[in-house]
Formats: C-alpha cells, sequence, structure tokens
C-alpha cells in the first residue's frame, strides 16, 4: 500500500503585480505558470532549478504565507485558498517552513527557549510547564542541548542555528516541512550533518520533505521524486536516481553539467577527507554533531 498523499497541487500559477508608472500599469508578471505536484508520507521530493525560476514562490504558497493566483492545493486531502478562507489552525500547523538563513527568522534580542515556545504559545492551549519541556526535548531532538534554551542566537554556529530552526519548525509536529535551500549558507562538513539530521528526523516523524536547492549533488543524496523548474514551470520530473543517471529535458542536462560532482561516492570521500584532517589537526568545532 502507498504511503497517503500530504501534499497536492495542480496548476499553482502566481502572478505579481506590476509595478504602474504614472501614465500605465506595468502587466503583472508570471512567476508560476502552472506547477503540479504531489508528496506522499515520508517522503522527500526535491525542486532544483536557477534563481529566479520560481522555487522560493512556491515555497512561500505551499507553506499557506502567500496567496496563488490560480490553481488548487490540498494538504493532507483538506483544500486550502488563503485568498478565499483563512485556513483553521489544525490544518495551518500541517506545514511548517525551514529557510536557508536562519539568523534573518530568529530575533537576535531573543532567548532561543522563548522564540520555541512561542510556536507553542500561538497555536496549542499547552500550559507553560508543558511548552518548556518539550522545547527541552525537542532542542535534544535536533542534536542539542536543554540549556541551550537559554541563550541567544549568535551564541550558536550556523549548523547549530539551522538547527534551532528545524526545532522551531518541528514544535507544532508538521506533516509537511518546507525547506527552501537549508544547508546551501553552510560549510560543506556541516551540511552532511544537517542533512543526516533531516533524515532521521523524517524516519522518526514520519515527515514528508519539499527540499528545494540548486546545489543537486545535495538533492541527488535525499531525495524520493525531483522536479526541475525553468522560468515558473516543471520541465522535469521523476524518481531521482532516474533522472540523475538518464535526463531527458536539455535544461536538466545543462544543470547537471554544470554541477561540479554529481557523484555520491566522490562527495563522502571528500567529507570523509575533510573530517580526517578536522581529526588529525584536534581543532574542536564549534558544531555538536549528532553521533550517526
Ligand atoms: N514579491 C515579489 N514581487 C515581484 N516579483 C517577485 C517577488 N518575489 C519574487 N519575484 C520574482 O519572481 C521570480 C521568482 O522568484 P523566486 O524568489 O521564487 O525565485 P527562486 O527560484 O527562489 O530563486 P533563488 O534561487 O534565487 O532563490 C523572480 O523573477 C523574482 O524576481
Ligand atoms: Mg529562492
Amino acid at each position: 500500500m502507498s504511503a497517503p498523499v500530504v501534499l497536492k497541487a495542480r496548476g499553482l500559477v502566481r502572478d505579481y503585480p506590476g509595478r504602474g508608472g504614472i501614465l500605465r500599469a506595468a502587466p503583472p508578471f508570471r512567476a508560476l505558470k502552472g506547477v503540479d505536484l504531489t508528496l506522499a508520507r515520508g517522503q522527500t521530493l526535491s525542486v532544483v532549478g536557477e534563481s529566479g525560476c520560481g522555487k522560493s514562490t512556491l515555497a512561500r504558497i505551499l507553506t499557506l504565507i502567500d496567496p496563488f493566483t490560480d490553481g488548487t492545493l490540498e494538504i493532507d486531502g483538506e483544500s486550502v485558498d488563503i485568498a478565499r478562507a483563512r485556513p483553521d489552525a489544525v490544518l495551518r500547523r500541517k506545514v511548517r517552513i525551514v529557510f536557508q538563513n536562519p539568523y534573518g527568522s530568529l530575533n537576535p534580542r531573543q532567548r532561543v527557549g522563548a522564540a520555541l515556545e512561542d510556536e507553542l504559545a500561538l497555536n496549542t492551549d499547552l500550559p507553560a510547564a508543558a511548552r518548556r519541556e518539550r522545547v527541552g526535548d525537542m532542542l535534544e531532538r535536533v542534536g542539542l542541548t536543554r540549556d541551550h534554551a537559554g541563550r541567544y542566537p549568535h551564541m550558536f554556529s550556523g549548523g547549530q542555528r539551522q538547527r534551532i530552526a528545524i526545532a522551531r519548525a518541528l514544535m507544532v509536529h508538521p506533516a509537511i516541512l518546507i525547506l527552501d535551500e537549508p544547508v546551501s549558507a553552510l560549510d560543506l562538513s556541516v551540511q552532511a550533518q544537517v542533512l543526516n539530521l533531516l533524515a532521521a528526523l523524517q524516519r522518526e516523524m514520519g515527515l514528508a520533505y519539499v527540499f528545494i536547492s540548486h546545489d543537486l549533488s545535495v538533492v541527488r543524496r535525499i531525495s524520493d521524486e525531483v522536479m526541475v523548474m525553468r522560468a515558473g514551470e516543471v520541465v522535469e520530473r521523476g524518481p531521482a536516481e532516474a533522472l540523475f543517471t538518464a535526463p531527458e529535458h536539455p535544461f536538466t542536462r545543462q544543470l547537471l553539467a554544470a554541477t561540479p560532482s554529481t557523484d555520491v561516492d566522490a562527495i563522502r570521500s571528500r567529507l570523509a577527507a575533510r573530517q580526517a584532517a578536522r581529526a588529525d589537526a584536534n581543532t574542536v568545532t564549534h558544531d555538536r554533531e549528532m553521533p550517526e
């Protein structure tokens, strides 16, 4: 039996209003031109494509941050269109987003524990003691410690901050995480650790991921399905392995050719070499990483 579909979009269109001049209004800009996608529980769908093709536009629509202009969207079988009606709290809790730069989305003057607790205060009726307990549990779950709750965002490394952003996204137990370039700002070895964490969380919690990236070497490693976008349209989609071994669309081939190495073994050995070099130097990294 196949896993239930948790996210389904058909013909998603997004127009951004054109900026009007004094004499005439500019026509709207169509950032998405009819995008379909289907994502089942526990699966990862990656969205790849060059800068400006509409990946973040899609991410914001799927996360119910921005409305779509046309098409349909279903979350866990329920139809949703924020331009028409505000979805209820239960539906809104089902999908959460993690951005590329957690520093931008974390308030520098707010302790991390309070930021995580806010998610629960805003979205649930849990009493304060239960909220704090859940914050501690979640920090541990993402490879941090309970007393990290008392620290401010600047007291963490980039990798740790991304763990905090992931923890915050998971506080309300969503079914779906939209990950918009979640590791692109991180050092290569830290990228691998955060990707491992995401994979473990997905297994443990049955999460469905929409993983947005321009880095095909990362995408190949973690995706079940991949869709390739260009200028607001999906030009190719398919199971990850098939798409990487036999890309059909010339644009996909072009993207693959532009990626330094999409060979998993090459990446693994590069990472191993780096880690060995670090161990040799006996340096203590800022990141406390998950034991694998
Ligand atoms: N608020 C907005 N108003 C008008 N145009 C916008 C707005 N946001 C995005 N766009 C335009 O829509 C297109 C898609 O942008 P989007 O941010 O979705 O691309 P992206 O694929 O995420 O790119 P990147 O890889 O650089 O993050 C771009 O041409 C962008 O300039
Ligand atoms: Mg983007």
